[in-house]
């Protein structure tokens, strides 16, 4: 299967978004960005993805609650643009295992982390920087990685490190990993769609050089 049309779920400013969407006109990655989906009407990402042309939706709190009573309407929404790849980007709802299998193995996510360090049920946004400032820790970064069902668990498709000498504060922390999402994720979206990606024993392996 061919992938080329490509669905963002964000919730937020949208940077990862805007770094999709350049890479695919630069001719970073195949997959064209056609639908952006926000979790709330507010999300700044809108207007972005509004400007660029594309399909936008919200979809609220019904939908992504554990019994999910408007989870029909995400995936015929999905399936009417011909979606064949999810990427979500800054998005803060759990994805409900029903639409977790139905884009199985074609649904990335980024952290803004060295997964399996710092994800997890409340590490989001600032508060994974913050953790990784208490910890000291000298390296972080950013991970791209397939969703399953155990949320930030998914096999690990690109990671990529970022060193923290001389960093003053979480905010930086969060500056320079940001950077290095906008590189990582078109690379993701691209070893996917060129590659296609086989799951060996919860190990992420690209299938061949090209298809
Ligand atoms: C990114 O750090 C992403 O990894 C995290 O939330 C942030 C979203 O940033 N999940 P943006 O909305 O793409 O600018």
């Amino acid at each position: 299967m061919k992938l080329r049309r490509l669905a963002v779920f964000a919730s937020g400013g949208g940077s990862n978004f805007q770094s999709i969407l350049a890479s695919w006109k630069a001719g970073g990655h195949p997959l064209e960005p056609v639908a952006l989906l926000a979790d709330r009407p507010s999300a700044p990402v809108l207007d972005k993805a509004r400007a660029a042309g594309l399909d936008t939706a919200v979809f609220g709190k019904g939908c992504w609650s554990e019994d999910a009573p408007r989870l029909r309407e995400v995936l015929d929404w999905l399936q009417e643009r011909s979606v064949d790849v999810v990427a979500l980007a800054g998005f803060l709802r759990r994805v409900p295992p029903e639409l977790v299998a139905a884009f199985r193995g074609r649904m990335l996510n980024i952290h803004p982390a060295l997964l399996p360090a710092f994800g997890g049920a409340g590490m989001y946004g600032h508060f994974v920087h913050e953790a990784v400032w208490r910890a000291g820790c000298r390296v972080s970064g950013a991970t791209v990685h397939l969703v399953d069902e155990a949320y930030d668990r998914g096999p690990i498709l690109l990671q990529r490190a970022v060193a923290l000498d001389a960093v003053d504060g979480p905010a930086e922390i969060a500056g320079r990993v940001l950077q290095v999402e906008h590189e990582l994720y078109p690379e993701a979206l691209a070893l996917l769609a060129e590659r296609g990606i086989t799951i060996e024993e919860g190990r992420a392996i690209p299938c061949r050089a090209s298809r």
